[in-house]
């Protein structure tokens, strides 16, 4: 279930080339069980017409400031109150003008006047408009609104020119919104994660890995982000996207990936150890393809560093240690011991033998393990898995004492 799932949703789109895209975001929202109701501007129906949100949106779309139908009189104070949270994309500069000066001269300026709902704002134009300082300086009086903004794109603009100022991708947007039905619970805090498997190659063309996609990591670095934390997510090879506004560092080996953790150590920082490290390396590299022969292959391994129970051994002030551990029996004793062995604060059991569990799925069934006790988590996806994994390191830090969230 999506977290947008039943959430109402007032779409503002106003008079850029980057209002058919709008299009494509209702269909992704209505996908996800969103309502959508759909304000237009005049000028955002010389580029698309309304008749396509009302096909996409399942609603009628609002244009008329002082339209006589009943259903729509005071429509911009029903609109607000009828909704969870504005969207406004594409802002135009004139939009954004408009709102910052509190201007009310047509129905989405006015029905965002009178809103006590969240406002996201999503500026698309080109990018010397952009960069003007009137445009800078409006972007930041909204922000200081509360209205909250997502960054435009670089890359090339419907004028012919390359720069800032493209509306981003769906993804982008869809975080923004989904930040605002999470609690803020871990704004201020640093967060490092990992994710994926290491590659430990053998030859030019072999390596020994492990089945993780990241997803888990991923789920959790997307989810600490829309809490308000700083995430830096550091992963091993996987195919998946880079969760907006999260740093991102991709490694291979379990070598690189612990030189990326240790250089990005801080006091006060939670981390969260997500990755299936190679526990084991080819003893040699060989530099070429190792042929084969009549005869099998022995393989000299030797050990990885731990790099968590690292870690745990050379604590900074105030660091909250999470690990992860991959079981298919013994859960609880196996993860008591690793908690201990590797001093940790929290450590997420999985178990990788139900189908529905651990490695490249979509969902999870974990046990937090903590010193006070176990919690048994029900089968999640693997965002709401993440999700009571931040809940329970928030408590962690509210022990601790003297974390104001
Ligand atoms: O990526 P997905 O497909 O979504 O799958 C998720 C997952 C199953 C990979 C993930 O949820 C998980 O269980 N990750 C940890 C798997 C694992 O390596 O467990 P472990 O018991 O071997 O290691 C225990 C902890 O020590 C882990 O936090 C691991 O990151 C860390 N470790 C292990 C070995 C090593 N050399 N260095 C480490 O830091």
């Amino acid at each position: 279930m999506s977290n947008l799932q039943g959430k109402r949703i007032l779409l503002g789109v106003t008079g850029s080339v980057a209002a058919y895209k709008a299009a494509e975001w209702v269909r992704a929202l209505v996908k996800e069980d969103a309502m959508v109701t759909v304000v237009m501007t005049k000028a955002a129906e010389r580029f698309i017409a309304p008749l396509t949100f009302s096909a996409l949106s399942g609603n009628p779309v609002y244009r008329d400031m002082f339209s006589d139908e009943s259903e729509r009189v005071m429509a911009h104070i029903n609109l607000s109150r009828e909704a969870d949270a504005i969207l406004i994309a594409p802002a135009t500069a004139q939009t954004i003008a408009r709102l910052s000066a509190g201007g009310a001269d047509d129905l989405l300026s006015t029905v965002i006047l009178a809103a006590r709902i969240p406002v996201v704002f999503c500026p698309a134009m080109n990018s010397n408009m952009l960069a003007h300082p009137a445009t800078q300086e409006n972007i930041r009086r909204l922000q200081h609104f509360g209205y909250h903004l997502v960054q435009p794109d670089c890359g090339s603009l419907a004028c012919g020119e390359v720069g800032d100022g493209r509306l981003p991708e769906w993804d982008v947007a869809r975080e923004a919104l989904l930040a605002l039905f999470e609690p803020n619970d871990l704004m201020g805090k640093k967060v490092l994660i990992t994710a994926g498997p290491t590659r430990e190659p053998l030859d030019p063309v072999r390596f020994l890995s492990n089945r993780s996609s990241g997803k888990m990591g991923f789920a959790l670095a997307r989810t600490a982000r829309r809490r308000g934390a700083e995430v830096a997510l550091i992963t091993g090879p996987v195919s998946l996207l880079d969760p907006p506004g999260v740093e991102v560092v991709r490694v291979t080996t379990a070598e690189e990936m612990e030189k990326a953790v240790v250089s990005r150590l801080e006091p006060g920082q939670v981390v969260v150890k997500s990755a299936a490290v190679a526990d084991f390396k080819p003893a040699v590299y060989q530099a070429h393809k190792i042929k084969k022969t009549s005869q099998g292959l022995q393989l000299d391994l030797e050990k990885n560093i731990d790099i968590l129970k690292k870690l745990g051994e050379k604590r900074l002030e105030g660091q909250v240690l999470v690990g992860f551990a991959a079981e298919s029996r013994d859960h609880t004793g196996e993860g008591l011991r690793k908690l201990k062995e590797k001093n940790l604060d929290l450590i997420v059991v999985n178990d990788i033998l139900g189908e529905q569990t651990g490695f490249d799925v979509e969902t999870n069934q974990v046990t937090l393990i903590d010193r006070t006790g176990n919690t048994a988590l029900p089968l999640l996806t693997k965002e709401a898995t993440a999700n009571r994994i931040w809940d329970r390191v928030v408590s962690l830090l509210h022990e601790r004492g003297g974390y104001g969230g």
